[in-house]
């Protein structure tokens, strides 16, 4: 965080937002009338859900990069009739809670969690290995990540679930500029608290003196990169420490805090070829606000 705020344009990364307190926030947000991905992609998953099933065959062993949420997981662990479940999530206690509140939901799966940073390729359980692999990556969380990371990210993906996998990927797309506003910079306000908590944070983790007041939230639209943006603006110059060493922020200057990519349908299915992801079928809802994707790590060949 502190080199983040040290940097010329002051950026900070978009995993610090998620403390218990962010992480409550968030759910909150996922629950907003103006913030559509979560409904939309849970609709749309139970209603493409019969023909992944179909595409994919029972008996895998499903990977889910991130704990499992118990809306989406259950979806498709009971279309595809998975042979094991393993979810994949830095964050040993949440993993833990959230496998067992799915293995309530689906007491005959056998669920083997992984604790470990999905970013980097990770050895799955033994008992995955002779197993055909579907890796899940639901809530446009790849959108989080800016293409380049994304890439390796999906490429790390395909190290840890192998040549052959598919993956299930959810891509929110770009759409006019007032809804993307509308969700990321909500009427109720809670966004706004998400991205402030960060500054609280910083204050209770980091003996931070930064008076709330001076920033307010700001979601902005970068066209050019094809993503929203939160900062945390200054309302006026503002001076504070963090761990004993001093910034001074002029008005209107900012910390950006999150990025938030949005796809059209070839630039995600570029990104997913770009990653080592062979797309194979597409999925929207009738609006075309986010997309399903089905893809598959296929064999490296040479080029033509
Ligand atoms: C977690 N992620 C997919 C959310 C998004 O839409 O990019 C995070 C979020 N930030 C503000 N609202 C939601």
């Amino acid at each position: 965080m502190l080199r983040g705020l040290s940097q010329v344009s002051r950026a900070i990364p978009a995993r610090w937002l998620y403390d218990e307190r962010g992480s409550e926030l968030f759910d909150a947000i996922t629950r907003l009338q103006s913030y559509y991905p979560t409904r939309t992609e849970t609709a749309l998953l139970e209603r493409i859900m019969p023909e992944i099933a179909a595409r994919v065959g029972p008996g895998r062993a499903v990977v889910e990069f991130g704990a499992g949420s118990l809306t989406k997981t259950p979806i498709l662990l009971e279309a595809v009739k998975p042979a094991l479940y393993v979810p994949i999530d830095i964050s040993g206690d949440y993993l833990r809670a959230s496998a067992a509140e799915l293995a309530v939901k689906l007491p005959h799966l056998p669920i083997h969690p992984v604790e470990g940073n999905f970013g980097n390729s990770l050895e799955l359980p033994a008992e995955a290995a002779p197993l055909p692999k579907l890796g899940f990556f639901p809530g446009s969380t790849i959108g989080n990540f800016v293409p380049r990371s994304a890439t390796d990210l999906l490429r790390h993906f395909r190290e840890t679930l192998g040549t052959g996998a598919l993956l299930l990927i959810g891509m929110d797309r770009v759409k006019p500029v007032e809804r993307l506003i509308a969700a990321y910079d909500d009427a109720e306000g809670v966004t706004a608290a998400f991205n402030c908590n960060l500054l609280t944070r910083i204050n209770r983790e980091l003996a931070g003196t930064i008076p709330l007041d001076a920033f307010r939230h700001e979601a902005r639209w970068n066209d050019i990169l094809s993503r929203i943006e939160m900062h945390l603006v200054a309302t006026r110059d503002v001076d504070f420490s963090v761990e004993g060493r001093p910034f001074r922020f002029a008005g209107g200057s900012s910390i950006h805090t999150e990025n938030s990519h949005k796809y059209g349908p070839r630039g995600g299915r570029m990104l997913l070829l770009a990653g080592g992801w062979t797309p194979l079928a597409e999925w929207t809802d009738h609006a075309r606000d986010f997309a399903v994707v089905l893809a598959e790590a296929q064999p490296h060949r040479f080029a033509p």
